[in-house]
């Protein structure tokens, strides 16, 4: 089974849980491209606020009836994928750089459900770098506050700033940039999220804390669910 078919198989039992009638956040990256898709194949009666342009592309032209998130502001349930999950349902996002608006989209719904590939599954978040969106202004000054925040917390990682394919810098829907941090480990994500959130320049962090409250995990056995420990 490739990587392409189990996470097929998460974006497909995700969509069970879709009925007509919800409002519905449509996640973004490779995973929740194939929830969008399945979405659309379904025809179902629903409203999605989608968490980038490149999703909402995607669902205008299966012809899903979109809204935004100021039409739409309480959401039933939002669908996406994450870098890495673990055994809490903490994730890391952000991959894709969309991680603002998949936050706001997420903390909108009444329930955050994750899918991927066995591939995600962490016992301890870190090794996938983690995404910080910045404002470019001041980005030098923001970089030195970041380095602080972390040493306080005795982590450590070269902030490594996200290119584009011309080697630009990556800006993400809102404009911002993004610093991935490899950390490695990532032993309090709580007391991670809540420090960096405290540091001035940056607009927000790949790290969703108690935010899923369920991960459908596609592989060669079917769909392992995990609710979370
Ligand atoms: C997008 O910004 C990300 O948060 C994605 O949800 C995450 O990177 C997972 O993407 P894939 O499904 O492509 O692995």
């Amino acid at each position: 089974m490739t990587p392409d078919d189990a996470k097929r198989l998460a974006a497909e039992r995700a969509c069970d849980l879709v009925q007509s009638g919800m409002k519905l956040g449509l996640g973004t990256g490779s995973t929740a491209a194939l929830f969008v898709a399945e979405l659309g194949r379904r025809k179902l009666d629903i409203v999605g606020v989608p968490t980038s342009e490149a999703t909402r592309r995607q669902a205008e032209a299966l012809g899903i009836r979109l809204a935004t998130l100021e039409e739409e502001p309480q959401l039933d349930l939002t669908i996406d994928g994450a870098d890495e999950i673990d055994p809490a349902l903490n994730l890391i996002k952000g991959g894709g750089g969309a991680l603002l608006r998949e936050k706001l989209v997420a903390a909108a719904s009444s329930r955050m459900v994750v899918i991927a590939d066995a591939s995600k599954r962490v016992a301890q978040l870190g090794q996938f770098p983690l995404p910080i969106e910045v404002v470019p202004f001041g980005i030098e000054t923001t970089r030195r506050r970041l380095a602080k925040c972390l040493d306080l917390l005795e982590l450590e990682a070269e902030m490594r700033l996200r290119t584009a394919a011309d080697g630009s810098p990556f800006r993400t829907d809102g404009g911002n940039v993004i610093l991935d941090l490899p950390l490695g480990e990532i032993p309090d994500p709580y007391g991670l999220a809540a420090a960096l959130k405290s540091v001035l320049g940056v607009v927000d962090h790949g790290l969703f804390v108690a935010m899923a409250s369920l991960a459908l995990i596609g592989g060669p056995e079917g769909v392992i669910e995990m609710s979370g420990s």
